[in-house]
C-alpha cells in the first residue's frame, strides 16, 4: 500500500487545473447502459472509482475503450447481474440498478453495506423503483428489482437527512424509459444530477426541472448514443481552495464552475480570504488572519458534506472557536481523531465539531479513513511543522486525480512512497 509524506511549510502559488467530476462521471457512465448505441464521454477523471465503474460495465457486457480522459462505451447487449467482487468495492455501483431496470426491466446488484462515513441505506432508491412498478427483493446480500413494465409515477425522494443524490439519479435513469410521466418531488438539486439529466436528454430523454426540487420525466420508447463532457469536480476544486487558504500565497483554479462553489467561497471570504471568481477560474489569496467560522453541511446549494473534513483542517489553525455541524452524514468525523494526533484542539458534541484553533499543527503518522478525510489530512500536513505520514492513501486515489503532483506543481513538498504497508 502506498503512503504519502507531506513536508509542511512551503507556500503554494500558481495555477492548478481541475479535473472532471467523479460524482458526475460515475452515474453518467452507468447511464450508457440505457442504449445499444455508442456513447462518448469526455473529461472522465483517472481515478480508481472510475476504473471500478468501467470494470463493472465491462462485466455487464459493454465494450469499453478509454484514451486519456475520453471513454467510449457501447452496450449492445447487457446482462443484468452485477458481479459482487467489484460492486462491493464501491458504493456508487448501486447506480447501475436504475439504467438496467429501465432497459431490461430487471437488475441484481449486491446491497451496499455501511461505510466509515456512516450507515448508507438505499431505501429511498428502492421505494422509488417500487413506485415505478418494480418488485424489490433483498436476498442473500443482493437486491433484485424486477418489473414486467415500468409506469410513470409521482415519487418523493426526501428522507430524514434530505434528498438523495444517487437515488434521484437512479430513479431518473429508470423513469426515462417508463410508460408515461414520472414526477420526482424532493429531488436532489446537486449540479451532478443536472449533468446526468443533460446527458440523458442528449440521448433522447425528456427531462425537465433538474437542479430544482421537482424533476419531470416524460418516458420515451428508446434512447440513442450521445457525446458529453463531464462538469468540473466542485469537491476537488473546493479542496484546492482550502489548500490555498491554508498555505497559499496566491493560487488560481482553472477550468472550474464558480457558480457550483459559492457555498465554499462565501465562507472563505467571511473568514477573511480574498477570493475572486471569473468565468471559469477562481483565485484565492491570503489576506491577513483567518477568522473562525460556523458552518452546517446541507444538501446543495448548502455547504457540502464532502468539504466538511477539509474545512476542519483549515479551522484547526484559525484563531478562535469554529463550529461545524454535519447534517448529511452525522457520523462523518473519523478525521477528527487523526487531526487531534497532529495537535488540533477539537471536541465532538453529537454531530457538531467544536474547533478551538491552535497556532501550529505538528506532523505525525496518521491514517486515512475515507476519501475526504484523507484529503483533510494532506491539507493539514501542508501547514504542519515537520512531516505528516499518511497511510492507506488508496482512499485518496479513489477521488483525486494526482493530488500529490498537482500540489507539488503549486510548490508543496509531497512524496509518494510506493508499496509500503
Ligand atoms: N439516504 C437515505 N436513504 C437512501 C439514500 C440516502 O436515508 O436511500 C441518506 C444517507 O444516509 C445520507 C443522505 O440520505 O444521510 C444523503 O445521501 P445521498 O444518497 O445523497 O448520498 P449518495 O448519493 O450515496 C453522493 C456522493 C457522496 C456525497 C453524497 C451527499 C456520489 C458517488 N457520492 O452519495 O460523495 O457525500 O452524495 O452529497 O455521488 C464523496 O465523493 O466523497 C462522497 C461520499
Amino acid at each position: 500500500m502506498d503512503k504519502i509524506l507531506v513536508h509542511g511549510g512551503p507556500a503554494l502559488r500558481g495555477n492548478v487545473r481541475i479535473s472532471g467530476s467523479k460524482n458526475s462521471a460515475l452515474p453518467i457512465l452507468a447511464a450508457t447502459l440505457l442504449t445499444k448505441e455508442p456513447c462518448i464521454i469526455h473529461r472522465v477523471p483517472d481515478l480508481s472509482d472510475i476504473h471500478y465503474m468501467l470494470t463493472i460495465l465491462s462485466e455487464l457486457g459493454c465494450e469499453v475503450e478509454r484514451a486519456s480522459g475520453t471513454v467510449q462505451i457501447k452496450a449492445e447487449t447487457v446482462i443484468t447481474d452485477a458481479p459482487y467482487d467489484i460492486v462491493r468495492k464501491m458504493r456508487a455501483s448501486v447506480c447501475v440498478l436504475g439504467p438496467l431496470l429501465g432497459r431490461e426491466k430487471e437488475a441484481t446488484v449486491s446491497l451496499p453495506g455501511g461505510c466509515v462515513i456512516g450507515d448508507r441505506p438505499i431505501d429511498l432508491h428502492l421505494r422509488g423503483f417500487e413506485a415505478l412498478g418494480a418488485a424489490v427483493r433483498v436476498q442473500a446480500g443482493n437486491v433484485k428489482v424486477l418489473a414486467p413494465e415500468l409506469r410513470g409515477a409521482t415519487i418523493n425522494m426526501r428522507g430524514k437527512f434530505g434528498s438523495t443524490v444517487l437515488g434521484t439519479d437512479n430513479i431518473m435513469m429508470a423513469a426515462v424509459l417508463a410508460e408515461g410521466t414520472t414526477v420526482i418531488d424532493g429531488a436532489a438539486e446537486e449540479p451532478e444530477v443536472v449533468d446526468l439529466a443533460d446527458f440523458l436528454n442528449k440521448m433522447g430523454a425528456k427531462i425537465e426541472g433538474a437542479g430544482t426540487r421537482r424533476i419531470i420525466i416524460e418516458g420515451v420508447k428508446e434512447l440513442h448514443g450521445a457525446e458529453h463532457t463531464v462538469i468540473p469536480d466542485r469537491i476537488e476544486a473546493g479542496t484546492f481552495l482550502v489548500a490555498a487558504a491554508i498555505c497559499g500565497e496566491e493560487v488560481t483554479l482553472q477550468k472550474v464552475a464558480p457558480a457550483h462553489l459559492v457555498s465554499v467561497t462565501e465562507p472563505l471570504q467571511r473568514a477573511g480570504y480574498f477570493v475572486e471568481a471569473n468565468c471559469d477560474t477562481i483565485t484565492v489569496r491570503r489576506n491577513g488572519g483567518c477568522l473562525p467560522l460556523e458552518l452546517e453541511t446541507q444538501p446543495y446549494p448548502g455547504f457540502p458534506t464532502d468539504m466538511q473534513a477539509q474545512m476542519c483542517a483549515l479551522l484547526a489553525t484559525s484563531q478562535g472557536i469554529s463550529v461545524i455541524t454535519e447534517h448529511v452524514f452525522p457520523q462523518r468525523f473519523m478525521h477528527l481523531a487523526e487531526l487531534k494526533r497532529m495537535g488540533a484542539n477539537i471536541e465532538l458534541q453529537g454531530a457538531t465539531a467544536v474547533i478551538n484553533g491552535v497556532d501550529q499543527l505538528s506532523g505525525a503518522p496518521v491514517m486515512a479513513s475515507d476519501l475526504r478525510a484523507s484529503a483533510a489530512l494532506v491539507l493539514a500536513g501542508l501547514t504542519a511543522d515537520g512531516v505528516t505520514e499518511i497511510n492507506r492513501v488508496y482512499h485518496i486515489d479513489r477521488g483525486y486525480e494526482s493530488i500529490d503532483d498537482k500540489l507539488n506543481q503549486l510548490g508543496a513538498k509531497i512524496e509518494r512512497v510506493k508499496g509500503s504497508k
